[in-house]
């Protein structure tokens, strides 16, 4: 009777590691501790280093990390570079003239390879350098799950379509990152980002002159460095969050309760809707802010990774292994 108890439970036990097995992807946080030991540390210094350097690029690597995981998971597809036959995502649409922090991101990847050659993937760096990026800025901290590996391929299509756009409404927010295994909460949170970093005032023309739901003082301050005519001063700047532009708290969420969100979109989360009392929620409370953000933050970053022998560990993030 007890053998049979303990066949059970090994057989439980078995079953469980199956499943888990072949239904998740094999990310744990120390994925790297006997290959690379030092590798956390290694990165966190770059990321001082670079934010040291320009606050701003705290911002920059996060989103660059938000921009890779929605199109076809984290696979640092966002990094590769085109070519004369390869077309990259660099010049789809949400990222063209946008995002940035490539550089940066050379400079880590080469104190990585330095100290463990060919190990890890630029995938897993972006992962890190996201939560780094958060920490330097003032954010929380988190144990990122590790063991992605590199896409060989990227999509200009999935980047143009599954990454969403400034003019959403709330009801297509919540229906891309639900595509994405996000629910609406977690939509709410992980917008949260937009506490630190700017925009381009072609993201935010349409919403300063016409739209109703904002502060008029707000709108008025945003038109100055923001000409009407379209082509003009496109490319002028404006923190998404006009309170501490390049300090992760929350904020952004405060702002969105007196309409001083930047973009339509960020609006979009309190105007009346579904989503209002999240906002208030955060707005409060910010611990409530940072636990929410650190479980999508892993929820996001678990998304269909590549792992085993899928992929490749690149051996620079710009291009694929030839
Ligand atoms: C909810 C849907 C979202 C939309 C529609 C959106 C859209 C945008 C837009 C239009 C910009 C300005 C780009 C420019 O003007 O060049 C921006 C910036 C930014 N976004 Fe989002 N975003 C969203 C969600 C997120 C998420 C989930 C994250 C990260 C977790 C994120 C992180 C950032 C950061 C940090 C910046 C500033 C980047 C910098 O200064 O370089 N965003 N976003
Ligand atoms: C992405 O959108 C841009 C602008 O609409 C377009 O020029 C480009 O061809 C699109 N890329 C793909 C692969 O559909
Ligand atoms: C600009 O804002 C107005 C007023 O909200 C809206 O009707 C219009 O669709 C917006 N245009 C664009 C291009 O987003």
């Amino acid at each position: 009777m007890a053998s049979f108890s303990v066949f059970v439970a090994v057989a439980i036990t078995i079953l469980g590691l199956l499943i888990q097995g072949s239904s998740h992807p094999q990310l744990s946080p120390d994925f790297y501790s006997d290959t690379c030991p030092d590798l956390l540390p290694i990165i966190q210094h770059q990321v001082q280093l670079a934010v040291a350097e320009e606050r701003r690029m705290g911002a920059s690597l996060l989103r660059l990390f938000f921009h890779d995981c929605f199109v076809n998971g984290c696979d640092a597809s966002v990094l590769l570079d085109d070519t004369p036959t390869f077309i990259g995502e660099k010049n789809a649409v949400p990222n063209k003239n946008s995002i940035r922090g490539f550089e940066a991101i050379d400079a880590i990847k080469a104190a990585v390879e330095e100290a463990c050659p060919g190990v890890v993937s630029c995938a897993d760096i972006l992962t890190i350098t996201a939560r780094d990026s958060v920490v330097e800025l003032g954010g929380p901290y988190w144990d990122v799950k590790l063991g992605r590996r590199d896409a060989r391929t990227a999509s200009q299509a999935a980047a143009n379509t599954s990454i969403p756009p400034p003019t959403g409404s709330l009801d297509q927010l919540i229906t891309s990152f639900h595509a994405q295994g996000l629910s609406v909460q977690d939509m709410v949170a992980l917008s949260g980002a937009h506490t630190i970093g700017l925009a381009r005032c072609t993201n935010f023309r349409n919403r300063t002159y016409h739209e109703k739901n904002i502060n008029g003082l707000f709108a008025r301050e945003k038109q100055e460095s923001c000409p009407r005519t379209a082509g003009h001063g496109d490319n002028n700047l404006a923190p998404l969050d006009l309170q501490t532009p390049t300090a992760f708290d929350n904020y952004y969420y405060k702002n969105l309760l007196v309409y001083k969100g930047l973009l339509h979109s960020d609006q979009q989360l309190f105007n009346g809707g579904s989503t209002d009392s999240i906002v208030h929620a955060y707005a409060e409370n910010p611990d409530a802010f940072y636990s929410d953000f650190i479980a999508a933050m892993i929820k996001m970053g678990d998304n269909k990774p590549l792992t085993g022998t899928d992929g490749e560990i690149r051996m620079e993030c710009r291009k694929v292994n030839y």
